[in-house]
């Protein structure tokens, strides 16, 4: 569930208006009061349907809407600042934009400004170190146009030189301490008139800024330029700005390549992101050191559920597996390394309900290297790529006499509980009977190990888990409107250019064009707008136009409705396809005009023991009401006719 539905599922919308200061009052499965939004206080016209969780004022207003959009009139702001505060008040957290203080706000950007500035200092050291651009030029085969976007730069060798270089301009020590620009060593109590001293954290390296999803500078990785110096990479510590744990490097840039290439891809290092990016892939992201985590899975599910994680055969191998991580770490001199922990991976793909894959590296090759190689040899490996027990499977069995029992029973013990972990029983049974194929051991016998080895006691599975967790009842999401509004944004995300063709059609039976007003539901709607954007591009492709236009608040609904649709729509011929939203939209109208006459009977009843100053305009409304579920009748008819023939 997204946030923005998790955000409507917990907000009651009749206690969100009442809390505004509008006297609501019960009449029958609804209530209505005076409409905030203009002034007559003569009778009630404004409406709330708890039950859809929208509201619309039959009056001079005459408008609509959910809980986003009353807070957006009644407080004058945007979806994304009403979102931001019905969210807090749902005491749901929003990924994207985490709140801060504005205090807070304030000295983070002045960190983020000083790291902005030394990314240019570093820079210009660059261009003034022939050695240095040299190398990276000939020996790493980066263009200018790459060093540039990717803003690489060299930190001198020497203790002071940023030191002094931004004490000049007016920073503090503390400021480039907080920015972990500078290391402090601490006086020493043995010896004698000893001070703090602070001095470069970064010399003689090559500098890369890392930014967070949203282009914000965040912190440097540094890699070595003399072979002898340790530790390879230096990374600024973990400062309030830069937690490794929830930035991918290389995100600001593929955020909007992965959700076209609805793929993402994670290799291990810095320079194996850039060399990617500049051979044409741009949907690749790694993690700095440190092992992969679920927030950084999450991320990406921003953007999409299919992950490909390219690992190093040593990682991703055998030996990982066998040995434990812990061992295969501390062979490292790093923090850590993308690690393949099997079935820690398994928990966050079943959780994050992503498609998380692995594709091994040839030839001891690194991805930098590949591409150099041959650029195509990565598409390749990329679309190779195999869902992890299938991995493991066949990295266990790789250079293993399989006819040894031995070996058979160890690697049953590897896998067997891997399966167990899996939350859908028709997957744990194919996978069973590819581990009995592959070991060439019956299926009984492989359970029969299980219930003898360790393996045997029984984990909830994740799935079980899951139901635990998972709020009880979502009053939006189980609401039928919301539900068909759903599925056809999905459609038209995945086929925009049927746009066209329902407008027309819905002309043909004399029905207006489809509006932003057809969606009770203003994510609805603005995602709607989008796609009428896309499709009013002169542009060819138009799901490329939506895509790279999604307001930022949305991405995560709309790759749900990608996500919900695909290889659906496929099997089904486009014309019956357009019927069946056609029919769908008649009656997503129809039933906002059934909801609105009998609403506006009561208006009327009400107004005729109050004088009736209103009559005249519910009458009205109450006529065009009436024509208009004429119309959307004779349409269907049409439409069912149309479809008999
Ligand atoms: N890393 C780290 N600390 C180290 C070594 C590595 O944080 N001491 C992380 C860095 O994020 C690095 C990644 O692990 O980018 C991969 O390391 P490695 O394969 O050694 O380096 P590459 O990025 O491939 O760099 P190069 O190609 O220059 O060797
Ligand atoms: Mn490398």
């Amino acid at each position: 569930m997204s946030t923005i539905d998790e955000v409507k599922s917990r907000i009651d919308i009749v206690d969100l208006v009442s809390e505004t200061g509008v006297k609501l009052r019960h009449a029958g499965k609804n209530y209505t009061g005076f409409c905030p939004f203009h002034d007559n206080k003569h009778t009630p016209a404004f409406v709330v349907w708890p039950e859809s969780g929208t509201w619309r004022c039959f009056g001079q207003c005459n408008e609509g809407g959910d809980i986003f959009k009353f807070v957006m009139k009644r407080e004058g702001l945007d979806f994304k600042e009403a979102l931001q505060k019905l969210a807090l008040r749902a005491g749901v957290e929003l990924e994207d934009f985490k709140r801060e203080a504005p205090e807070v706000k304030e000295a983070y950007d002045h960190l983020r400004k000083l790291l902005e500035d030394a990314v240019i200092f570093y820079r210009t050291q660059l261009f003034n170190n022939n050695t240095i651009l040299t190398y990276l030029r000939e020996k790493r085969g980066l263009t200018d146009a790459t060093i540039e976007t990717f803003g690489l730069g060299y930190a001198p060798s020497g203790y002071d030189n940023a030191l002094k270089h931004f004490t000049q301009r007016g920073y503090s020590q503390q400021d480039l301490i907080d920015a972990g620009l500078l290391t402090v060593r601490e006086s020493d109590s043995q010896v004698p008139n000893s001070e703090t001293r602070s001095y470069d954290k970064f010399r003689n390296r090559i500098m890369i800024p890392i930014r967070d999803e949203n282009g914000r500078m965040a912190g440097f990785g540094a890699r070595i330029v003399d072979p002898n110096d340790i530790p390879k990479f230096l990374n600024s510590p973990e400062t309030p700005i830069f937690t490794k744990g929830h930035i991918l490097y290389g995100l600001d840039r593929a955020r909007k390549p992965i959700r076209m290439a609805d793929q993402a891809v994670i290799v291990e290092g810095y320079l194996d992101v850039i060399a990617l990016h500049q051979a044409g892939y741009e949907n690749v992201v790694s993690p700095m050191g440190t092992a992969l985590t679920e927030d950084q899975l999450r991320l990406l599910k921003r953007s999409t559920r299919r992950i490909v994680l390219a690992l190093d055969p040593d990682a991703a191998g055998q030996k990982a597996v066998l040995r434990g991580l812990d061992a295969a770490r501390s062979a490292m001199d790093r923090e850590g390394e993308l690690g393949f922990d099997a079935r820690g991976l398994l928990k966050n793909e079943a959780r994050l309900q992503a498609d998380l894959r692995v594709a091994t590296m040839p030839d001891d090759l690194d991805p930098d290297e590949l591409v150099a190689r041959n650029k195509d040899e990565w598409k390749q490996l990329i679309e190779n790529a195999k869902p992890i027990v299938t991995h493991v499977m066949e990295s266990l069995a790789a250079g293993q006499n399989i006819n040894d029992a031995k070996v058979k029973s160890q690697i049953a013990a590897q896998v067997l509980p891997l399966i167990e972990d899996l939350p859908n029983a028709l997957e744990r049974d194919t996978y069973r009977q590819a581990l009995s194929r592959m070991l060439r051991v019956d299926e009984s016998v492989l359970m029969g190990t299980q219930a003898q080895g360790p393996v045997a006691r029984r984990r909830p599975r994740i799935a079980e888990q899951r139901q635990k967790i998972e709020p009880s009842v979502v009053l939006s999401t189980v609401n039928p409107v919301f539900k068909i509004e759903e599925y056809c944004l999905g459609v038209l995300f995945r086929k925009p250019e049927m746009l066209y063709r329902l407008d027309r059609k819905l002309e043909e039976f004399g029905l207006s064009a489809l509006a932003v007003e057809d969606f009770g539901y203003t994510d609805h709607q603005l995602l709607f707008d989008v796609v009428r954007h896309a499709v009013e591009q002169d542009e060819k492709d138009h799901q490329k136009y939506l895509l790279m236009n999604l307001p930022s608040t949305l991405e995560t609904i709309a790759m749900d409705f990608l996500a919900r649709s695909e290889g659906k729509l496929e099997l089904v011929d486009d014309r019956v396809l357009e019927d069946d939203l056609v029919l769908r939209f008649i009656d997503l109208r129809r039933s906002i005009a059934q909801a609105s006459v009998s609403q506006l009977r009561f208006l009327q009843e009400d107004e005729q023991q109050q004088g009736g100053a209103n009559l005249k305009m519910y009458q009205e409304q109450t006529t065009q009401f009436l024509r208009l579920l004429q119309s959307l009748d004779q349409a269907k008819r049409k439409l069912a006719l149309k479809r008999q023939a």
